[in-house]
């Protein structure tokens, strides 16, 4: 579904990603780990267009995107939630649920009824649906990230991509993050997901991809890393 091959990206004349070769099968979870300054969130930006990409291949289903401007990426049904969520704060809600749906519209994709879409959010996030009038830059860490989760489901996405859906957020809404997370593989959506909590990634992931100074320095099966020694010392910090 997604498949990157040695992707190179920078930051003006600074070399971040060194050729990242990955792939995420349709309706697989596939966890990017890796320490902080690793490369993680430039990856995700350089595949969704956020970041142009210097050379090599991104390809969404058949289609080749690497390059591709970010508007025309997400019509064909990559989304993206961004690290630090971005939600649009000084709109309701609701208006940034809609604005979500809103590539899906004017692309080639079918383009659904988005009222519908929007109901069901509120059903994967009741918190959302309580505080639809209410301005997004007004919510707490916790109901912002749902916002975003929710705002890139809005596109009934493809791919996708998840970049630190626990960041700052308190022990008990990780848990409830994640618990998200596993029901969208539950629904069979497809996802590249980013995080710092390595141990609790490789819960749910089918996959997973060790970042390191950007180049990919081990991969495997979630469940195989997990219980890696190795791995553990190296990344799970021990005990997790
Ligand atoms: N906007 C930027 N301009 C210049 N350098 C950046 C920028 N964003 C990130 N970097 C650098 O790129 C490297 C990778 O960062 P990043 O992709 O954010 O890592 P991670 O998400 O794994 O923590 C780091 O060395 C970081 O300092
Ligand atoms: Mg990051």
């Amino acid at each position: 579904m997604l498949k990157i091959d040695q992707l190179v990206a920078s930051y003006g004349k600074v070399r971040v990603l060194h050729g990242i070769t990955l792939q995420v099968k349709k309706g697989a979870l596939v966890a990017l780990i890796g320490s902080n300054g690793a490369g993680k969130t430039t990856t995700l930006r350089a595949i969704s267009g956020m970041l142009r990409p210097q050379s090599g291949s991104v390809q969404l289903g058949d289609a080749e995107i690497a390059g591709k401007p970010a508007y025309e990426i997400a019509r064909r049904g990559l989304a993206h939630s961004p690290e630090g969520r971005r939600v649009f704060p000084t709109l309701p809600v609701r208006d940034n649920l809609e604005l979500g749906a809103y590539p899906r519209l004017t692309g080639a994709r079918t383009k659904g009824d988005v009222a519908a879409d929007i109901e069901r959010m509120y059903e994967l996030f009741p918190r959302l649906r309580e505080r639809r009038g209410q301005l997004a830059g007004t919510l707490s860490g916790g109901e912002q990230q749902m916002l975003a989760m929710a705002r890139a489901l809005m596109l009934s996405p493809e791919v996708l991509l998840l970049d630190e859906p626990s960041m700052g957020l308190s022990p008990k809404l990780v848990e409830e993050v994640f618990a998200t997370i596993a029901r969208l593989k539950a629904a069979g959506i497809t996802m590249l997901l980013v995080e710092q909590f390595a141990a609790a990634a490789l819960e749910v992931a089918d996959f997973a991809y060790v970042l390191e100074n950007g180049k990919i320095a081990l991969s495997g099966e979630a469940a195989k890393m997990r219980d890696d020694p190795a791995v553990r010392a190296a990344y799970l910090g021990g005990g997790h």
